[in-house]
């Protein structure tokens, strides 16, 4: 700071006196490559010949010259004083990788994954910097611009998108090929004929069946990376009946595994399922318990080994626990119910959850909130569909009504096997009554087989259990009872001493 005042000085009395000194050193200064101009360039008529102290620009708090004479000394020139005066290239900026993804710098030809698509950094004489990334064409399964779009207009829409990390970086394909599994119905299969549903009550505006049977209708699971929805809808279908129609006798998680490893006739594991041959197992063969044959298929993506070929004579479980109980959970034939609305609410308020199959769209796994409707608003997915592929299965387990926007919008309500992170804690609700991704198309219900003296002896249990319960709390009270008086007969004695 002293040294430039003191220059400023010497240039000051310069002035004044006329007199100029050939010989008064230049400060010696390096810029840093930071404050690279325009400086010589914007001086008009730019550079002087000699030595001319007026031919400088500002730069920092100082002066640097645009004259020949700080050529010679190599020391106080404009840091553009090469390029402008002398016409001499200027270096090359300092190499920065050009193309920026998430703060990282990317060079030329560098890769790097962004979403679910392997991308390029190249040459692109369109963008700003010369470079830009060149990525995969892949439709990945989180769309930004679908979640972008579809939550700026709430009211046309009516459902809100979320960005799942679980789902981030996977193709379209993949969340296909192991988020759904559950094959579209043969012709035969979807033209069973139709149950009649009696339906001349009138139903109600909303309906939850957890709210009705309290406790017995059975939670969200996850499925994982295991294209088998339809040994989930069936196996909660199932259960949720069971508890229902035992009036709460047999409320039991009945194991996906067991169905998905061991129906393995006419059926893909985890590549998909049939859901006549789902039923035709339960009714034939049965599964047991969640307990006793755990979903390992969710985190590895194999079927697995049948481990319960004769369960029930064996009395053993997979899980390794042996056990005198009944062990083995079978349903009646399946039932289709009609298309019809009516029908469809009056059969879940009677007797219980239904299954439904539907097509899944594209935006559907961005799913977070509200009333479902495809948006038609991804891009039209390039590789070729198997129809069969599209279709996931989950459990109606009520009904509703919303106002958005001030229109009623109609819904359904119901339980998917993607973990509770996603849509509303696990569940989801779609439009209801135009056959929303064809999910009027194909519902079924089915009885549990609830033998009397399995209810007898499960009611038999409960009973043992809440008496049991009822004993020790007596016992617990009668315990306290009996403290009491003794602190009592020991206060007294205190006393008595005293
Ligand atoms: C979506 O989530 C992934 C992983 O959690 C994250 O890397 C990505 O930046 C997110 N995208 C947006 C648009 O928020
Ligand atoms: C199923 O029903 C549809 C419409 O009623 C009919 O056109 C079709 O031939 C039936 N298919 C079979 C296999 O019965
Ligand atoms: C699962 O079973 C299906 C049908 O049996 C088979 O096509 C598929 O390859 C199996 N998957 C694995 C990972 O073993």
């Amino acid at each position: 700071m002293v040294f430039i005042a003191l220059e400023i000085t010497v240039a000051f009395s310069e002035r004044l006196t006329g007199v100029r000194s050939l010989n008064r050193p230049r400060r010696a200064i390096e810029w840093g490559p930071d404050i690279a101009g325009p400086f010589c360039a914007k001086r008009a008529p730019r550079c002087c010949p000699d030595r001319l102290d007026e031919c400088s620009v500002p730069i920092l708090d100082t002066l640097c010259y645009c004259d020949d004479f700080c050529d010679r000394e190599r020391s106080d020139c404009c840091p553009d004083f090469q390029s402008v005066c002398r016409r001499r290239p200027s270096p090359p900026p300092p190499i920065r990788a050009p193309c920026e993804y998430n703060g990282r710098y990317y060079r030329q030809n560098e890769q790097v994954k962004i979403n679910c698509n392997l991308c390029r950094c190249v040459r692109d004489i369109t963008s700003t910097n010369g470079y830009s990334f060149q990525c995969g064409n892949n439709v990945c399964l989180i769309q930004e611009d679908v979640i972008d779009t579809v939550n700026k207009y709430p009211n046309k829409y009516g459902w809100q998108a979320s960005n799942y990390s679980q789902f981030w970086g996977l193709t379209l394909e993949e969340g296909r090929r192991y988020r759904l599994g559950t094959n579209k119905p043969d012709e035969p299969v979807i033209n069973m004929s139709n149950i009649e549903v009696l339906n001349d009550k009138s139903l109600p505006r909303e309906f939850d069946s957890r709210k009705k049977w309290p406790g017995w209708v059975h939670g969200v699971r996850d499925q994982g990376n295991c294209a088998a929805s339809w040994a989930f809808s069936t196996t909660a279908l199932a259960a949720d009946r069971l508890s229902i129609e035992s009036r709460g006798a047999m409320v039991l998680d009945l194991s996906p595994q067991n169905l998905l490893s061991c129906s393995d006739n006419n059926q893909g594991g985890c590549l998909g399922g049939n859901l006549d041959s789902a039923w035709w197992f339960l009714r034939h063969r049965g599964v047991t318990t969640e307990a006793c044959y755990p979903y390992t298929s969710g985190v590895n993506g194999k079927n697995g080994t049948c481990l319960a070929r004769d369960l029930q004579r064996d009395r053993w479980c997979p899980a390794g626990r042996q056990t005198r109980d009944k062990l083995i959970y079978e349903a009646t034939p399946p039932y289709k119910i009609s298309s019809s609305v009516k029908d469809i609410m009056a059969e879940i308020e009677m007797n219980g959850p239904v299954q439904a199959t539907f097509r899944v769209q594209d935006d559907f796994f961005m799913y977070r909130s509200g009333v479902y409707k495809y948006s038609r608003t991804g891009s039209v997915s390039a590789f070729q569909e198997d129809d069969r592929m599209l279709y996931h299965s989950v459990r109606i387990i009520g009904w509703g009504e919303e106002v958005i926007s001030q229109r009623l919008v109609r819904y359904w309500l119901c339980a998917n096997s993607w973990g509770t992170a996603w849509g509303e804690g696990g569940y989801f609700r779609i439009v209801r009554g135009s056959n929303e991704c064809e999910i009027e198309s194909f519902v079924l219900g089915v009885w549990g087989k609830v033998e009397a003296d399995t209810v007898l002896r499960e009611l038999l249990n409960v009973f043992r259990a809440e008496r049991l319960q009822a004993r020790t709390e007596l016992e617990r009270s009668r315990g306290r009872r009996h403290l009491r008086r003794h602190r009592r007969r020991q206060n007294k004695r205190k006393k008595q001493k005293s």
